[in-house]
């Protein structure tokens, strides 16, 4: 899995036969450099898309390999042993409403570097569905975490954070929130010299500007209904340019977005489930202190925690979802929730390149 942060990519090996699923090996490889502001770059308009899309693709597949390469060799495991890869591959695009969502990746190569059968290219059915391509986790979600007790809901607070709702009878509802970590890096970028704010440090060492925390809430994706879904087109650095936040202190600007991200987070769990008693983290930012501290203050009454108390370390979440979804593809099930990407029925998710 790499996500919307284009920090890097996680790998998972899981081992689908015991109940619940194992957890055997896990491996995280940053981008360098150079890499992560080739692929920041391309999703925006620039000279010789097609061809420049096309070489990071390919070094993106081989990083996947080496890093997927790299946690066979440590646990031990031969690549025969492994029946495929599910590889989400990195966004660039995502425009459902004009009937597209792009990741980058080169599911040939990845299939030849590692000689495991690839699944990839999970959204584009959906969307050719009438569906949003995305959040394609909650499926996986459901399978792995829900309870017939306990009313859960799943908030994955990723590059953008999206919700999952459990309720104990069976239903299914998912979207996109809004921006999580996208802003929060690239204010941090800018400010502080550093990929992001490590515990939220930074954040809780500033005051949240009122006016501008309303101005943000204002945008009008988040009063909208599901289904949706967002990405970088909507939440990127000329987003948070509009709101002129030079005329700030940096760090109240970045304690005012992480306040944006608790309070979006806060209403969409009002408004789409408040009858949730859990609700459980996964992503990079639960590991942001400063942020769940946010989300604390903004949930009383309810159970905050993350999902390794399920046995799912909160960073591994996402990777352990594609894992899930490459099996479903090969025995042709369908991967998406059509009540959480608004596609006309379930489908079978996925191209696959074989070993
Ligand atoms: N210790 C930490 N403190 C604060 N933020 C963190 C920490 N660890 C990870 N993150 C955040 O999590 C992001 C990566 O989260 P991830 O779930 O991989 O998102 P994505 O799926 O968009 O790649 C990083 O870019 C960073 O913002
Ligand atoms: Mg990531």
């Amino acid at each position: 899995m790499s996500g919307t942060s284009l920090d890097g990519v996680d790998v998972v090996l899981v081992d689908f036969a015991p109940s619940p699923w194992r957890l055997v090996a896990a491996h995280s490889l940053a981008y360098p450099a150079e890499l992560q502001a080739e692929a920041l770059a391309l999703n925006e308009r620039g000279e010789d898309e097609l061809g420049r899309a096309a070489q990071v693709g390919g070094a993106l597949s081989r990083h996947y390999a080496q890093a997927t390469l790299e946690m066979l060799a440590s646990a031990g495991v031969d690549a025969d042993a492994v029946n495929a890869i599910g590889c989400h591959g990195q966004t660039v695009r995502h425009r459902p409403d004009r009937g597209y969502t792009t990741q980058l990746v080169n599911g040939a190569l990845l299939a030849e570097r590692t000689g495991i059968c690839t699944v990839c290219d999970f959204r584009s059915r959906d969307i050719a569905a009438g569906g949003q391509g995305a959040p394609l986790v909650p499926a996986f979600h459901a399978a792995r975490f829900r309870s017939r007790d306990v009313h859960r809901v799943i908030v994955n607070l990723g590059g953008i954070a999206n919700l999952t709702d459990l309720p104990p009878d069976g239903s299914i509802v998912g979207f996109d929130i809004g921006p999580a970590n996208i802003l929060l890096d690239s204010w941090t970028q800018t400010h502080q010299r550093a990929a992001f704010d490590r515990d939220g440090a930074w954040a809780a060492s500033g005051a949240v500007i009122e006016p501008l925390l309303a101005a943000f809430r204002d945008e009008p994706y988040f009063a909208a209904p599901p289904p949706k879904s967002t990405g970088r087109e909507e939440f990127n650095r000329a987003w948070l340019e509009r709101f002129a936040p030079d005329r700030h202190r940096p760090a109240d600007v970045q304690a005012t977005l992480a306040e944006l991200t608790a309070a979006t987070v806060a209403d969409a769990i009002e408004r789409h489930c408040a009858a949730a008693s859990e609700i459980l983290l996964c992503g990079g930012g639960a590991a942001n202190r400063d942020l769940v501290k946010r989300l604390a203050a903004r949930l009383p009454g309810r159970t905050l925690t993350d999902t390794g108390v399920l046995g799912v370390p909160p960073k591994l979440v996402e990777a352990f979802a594609f894992a899930w979804l490459a099996r479903e593809a090969l025995a042709g099930r369908p991967g998406n929730v059509p009540e959480a990407t608004g596609a006309a029925g379930p489908r079978v998710l996925g191209a696959i390149y074989p070993r």
